[in-house]
């Protein structure tokens, strides 16, 4: 990754962190209740949470793995995650700071690797599933739950600019076809793909990456201004005042190391 990225997500993330471990989206959902049953009809000693941004996935995986460790590339980030996870008595899980791309643990050390809500900041997406494969034991599992990119190209566009307009650090939301071309080009087989629906509330979602109120009047007008097309396959919903939210979906893929 280059070093002007990794700054990118730092600057994003480092002073969101007290908010991404406070965020009720990232606390629970449909997502994080279907990865952890996922995790729990599986070996799951060894846990690697992969981006665990306030640590949410890290917590919920260390009441049912022997050890978690929770990996990411902002140290503020990592410390609030700490603290929160301390708080609540988890004492099996473990923080290390890294980077996606060339993570620091050895060929197969992991049963399970989580990764949600993550991997649209990876500069370089197949670099990081290529070490997904290789910290992975044979036969464990990759659980991944990320944005879901719009098969429209135009929507797709559109929802990208939205994103980026809140968070430079955003890269890329992939579609279906294009996780599963990169899982299987890393030596990962998809057992099970399913897709949600999560609503966004538009003053928490931009809140939370403390956008200026120039930087999102600009923005909300930039929404207004687009073709209905692209707003209605996002489902804004808009008041002659205020955007008040979007729809998005998110993919989760569960996959086998082959
Ligand atoms: C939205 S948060 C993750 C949420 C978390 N996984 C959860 O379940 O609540 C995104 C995190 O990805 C981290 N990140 C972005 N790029 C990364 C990379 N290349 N390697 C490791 N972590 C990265 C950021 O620092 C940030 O903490």
């Amino acid at each position: 990754m280059s070093e002007a990225h990794a700054r990118r997500v730092q600057a994003q993330f480092g002073g969101s962190a007290a908010a991404y471990v406070a965020s009720a989206g990232h606390a629970a959902g449909e997502d994080l209740d279907r990865l952890l049953a996922w995790g729990a009809a599986r070996r799951r000693d060894r846990v690697l949470d992969l981006a665990t941004g306030g640590g949410h996935t890290a917590l919920l995986f260390g009441g049912i793995a022997r050890r978690v460790v929770a990996l990411d590339l902002t140290e503020p980030m990592l410390r609030a995650a700490r603290e929160h996870v301390r708080t609540r008595a988890a004492a099996n899980v473990v923080f290390v700071a890294g980077d996606a791309s060339s993570l620091p643990f050895t060929d197969g050390s992991f049963d399970v690797v989580t990764c949600r809500t993550a991997a649209h900041h990876f500069a370089d997406v197949a670099a990081a599933v290529r070490q997904i494969q290789r910290v992975l034991r044979p036969g464990g599992a990759l659980l991944l739950q990320d944005i879901l990119g719009h098969d429209d190209s135009e929507a797709s566009a559109f929802m990208s600019e939205v994103e980026r307009r809140r968070d430079p650090s955003h890269v890329r939301s992939y579609r279906a076809a294009e996780w599963k071309a990169f899982l299987r080009a890393a030596g990962l087989t998809v057992m099970e793909d399913v897709v949600i629906r999560k609503i966004r509330e538009w003053d928490e979602w931009t809140g939370r990456m403390r956008m200026t109120p120039e930087a999102r009047s600009q923005l909300e007008a930039f929404v207004r201004g687009a073709p209905e097309r692209c707003r209605a396959a996002f489902d804004f919903k808009l008041t002659a005042e205020r955007v008040e939210s979007f729809n998005d979906r998110q993919i989760l893929l569960r996959a086998e190391r082959d």
